[in-house]
């Protein structure tokens, strides 16, 4: 099976909420995706499975076999006929930009897919995409108790910067502020050129 990284698009809008859903099923309400892909602050992007006549030119290629935890390559079954069918959405991940900021407004992973390097993919893809467009700090609130994605965060670079009290409306969480400054750095951009190239995703 090969992935690739491209900027969600409407079709994806119902496999994304759908994984929304599962990832933050107690944030209510809960995102409106059609809505942010209309904000012309946002900027998502998703992992998606690659059928073989893709029309779309994919960002970032990823080849089972070389890169993800899952060794063996799958590959796909003949092209039929007919209308394509929407490709499979693994992950998303998306960020605000204001001001040489880009603050991440969500990241999730399907259950199914996660620990194989998505949500990985997602972050160095994210922030490469945020510092393409001139971000100089990236930033996110993460809750307290999210120990796995703090962990994810913390291998790149970001670090806790500070608690905003009660910040999760849900359970009144505190959420952690977590942040990669200087993320236009060449030091930064190169060590992320080198995070991508390390996890393989490069075409
Ligand atoms: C956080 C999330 C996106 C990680 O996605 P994933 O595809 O499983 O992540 P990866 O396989 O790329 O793992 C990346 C790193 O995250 C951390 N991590 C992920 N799952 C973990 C777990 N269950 N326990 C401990 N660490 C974990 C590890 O540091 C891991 O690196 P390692 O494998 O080298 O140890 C996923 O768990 C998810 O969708 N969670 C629900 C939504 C969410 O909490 N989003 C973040 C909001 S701020």
């Amino acid at each position: 099976m090969q992935y690739i990284v491209r900027p969600m698009t409407q079709e994806d809008v119902p496999q994304v909420t759908a994984i929304d859903r599962e990832a933050f099923p107690t944030m209510w309400p809960p995102m409106n995706y059609q809505r942010e892909l209309e904000n012309h602050l946002a900027h998502y992007i998703v992992v998606a499975e690659e059928s073989d006549k893709t029309s779309e030119p994919p960002t970032t290629k990823i080849e089972a076999n070389t890169g993800l935890a899952h060794k063996v390559v799958e590959w796909l079954t003949p092209h039929k006929a007919g209308p394509e069918p929407p490709q499979k959405i693994v992950g998303f991940a998306g960020f605000w930009m204001m001001a040489g900021e880009a603050h991440i407004i969500s990241l999730a992973v399907k259950k199914e897919f996660r620990r194989r390097g998505f949500g990985k993919l997602l972050l160095v893809e994210l922030v490469r995409a945020a510092v393409k467009i001139e971000a100089e700090i990236v930033t996110l609130e993460v809750r307290v108790s999210n120990y796995e994605a703090q962990r994810l965060y913390l291998q790149y670079g970001f670090i806790g910067k500070g608690v905003r009290r009660a910040y999760y409306t849900d359970n009144r969480e505190d959420a952690l502020i977590m942040t990669l400054d200087d993320a236009d750095s060449s030091q930064c951009v190169a060590k992320f050129e080198e995070w991508r190239n390390s996890l393989k995703f490069g075409l």
